[in-house]
């Protein structure tokens, strides 16, 4: 079943600026997706169109089944099955303590007090970032900032989070926490859309791949199946995982042959013990 569908949208900023041209994207319900584009591609475009932020100039949301309606009431419905944690942080905390800005919308869904409280203790703690409830968010560090983001989405308990570039940013470590943080929400039923450039990561969690470029979806399937296309790949400014590369390498230049490219350190490593063997 598909939760989210963007049909023929088309998005045309007021300053004549065409971001998106035609663009045709899903997601079944429980699927884990990647949205994969350069810079000026239209990621975050494309993602303030999943609840609402952006209406599009021509074509239509969906999101389970119905249309999205525009009016208040159709819009806060939106929000509350669609969470999107933004690229920056500062567009997303405003809040004078990390507590107030995690518990904001809990609050506006009117849930009572103890359960609000349940939801920012645990949403701050899987982020780690649990002992700074008290701490003023504009005093955090970038990657504090994007955990603090993360975990007012969470606390949301959407059904569809949308992630623009959660891991940039982050050190190697929080990089990781995060993704596996978005790996148990995704086995426990929610689905998740993320944007990056970080072609190494998109393998390692994103069961269907979307690359973007220039407003224009130019490639969608399998991580395997997306990266096999190189050329459409590095079209795009993008480029193949490094692991990916240096296996490429290895077979064009030193005619050592693999078949298929593996695109993670753990198939690359089947893949050499095969030979090696
Ligand atoms: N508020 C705006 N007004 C006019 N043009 C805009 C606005 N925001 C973005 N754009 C333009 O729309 C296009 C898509 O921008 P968008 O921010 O969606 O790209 P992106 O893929 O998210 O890039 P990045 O990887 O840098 O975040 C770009 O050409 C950008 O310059
Ligand atoms: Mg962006």
């Amino acid at each position: 079943m598909r939760i989210i569908e963007a049909v023929d949208i088309t998005y045309t900023y007021p300053d004549g600026t065409e971001a998106l041209r035609g663009i045709n994207f899903h997601a079944e319900k429980g699927e884990m997706i990647a949205l994969l584009g350069p810079n000026g591609a239209g990621k975050s475009t494309l993602f303030l169109h999943f609840n609402g932020i952006l209406r599009p100039t021509s074509g239509k949301v969906v999101v389970d089944g119905e249309e999205i309606d525009y009016s208040k009431s159709g819009l806060s419905r939106v929000r509350q099955k669609v969470g999107i944690v933004f690229q920056n942080p500062d567009d997303q905390l405003f809040a004078p303590r990390v507590a107030e800005d995690v518990a904001f919308g809990p609050l506006n869904m009117g849930l009572p007090e103890d359960e609000v409280e349940r939801r920012v203790r645990e949403s701050l703690e899987r982020v780690g970032m649990a002992g700074y409830e008290d701490r003023p968010p504009h005093h955090l560090s970038g990657g504090e900032k994007k955990r603090v983001a993360i975990a007012c989405i969470l606390a949301m308990e959407p059904e569809i989070m949308v992630l623009d570039e959660p891991t940039s940013g982050l050190d190697p470590r929080g990089a990781s926490q995060i993704l596996r943080l978005l790996h148990e929400l995704n086995d426990a039923g929610m689905t998740i859309i993320i944007s990056t450039h970080d072609v190494d990561m998109t393998p390692l969690y994103a069961d269907r791949v979307y690359v973007i470029s220039n407003g224009e979806i130019i490639s969608e399937g399998t991580p395997h199946s997306v990266f096999s296309d190189i050329e459409t790949v590095r079209g795009a400014d993008l480029r193949l995982p490094r692991i990916a590369h240096l296996i490429e390498i290895l077979q064009k230049e030193d005619d050592i042959q693999f078949g298929d490219y593996p695109l993670t350190i753990g198939e690359a490593r089947r893949k050499l013990r095969e030979r090696l063997r």
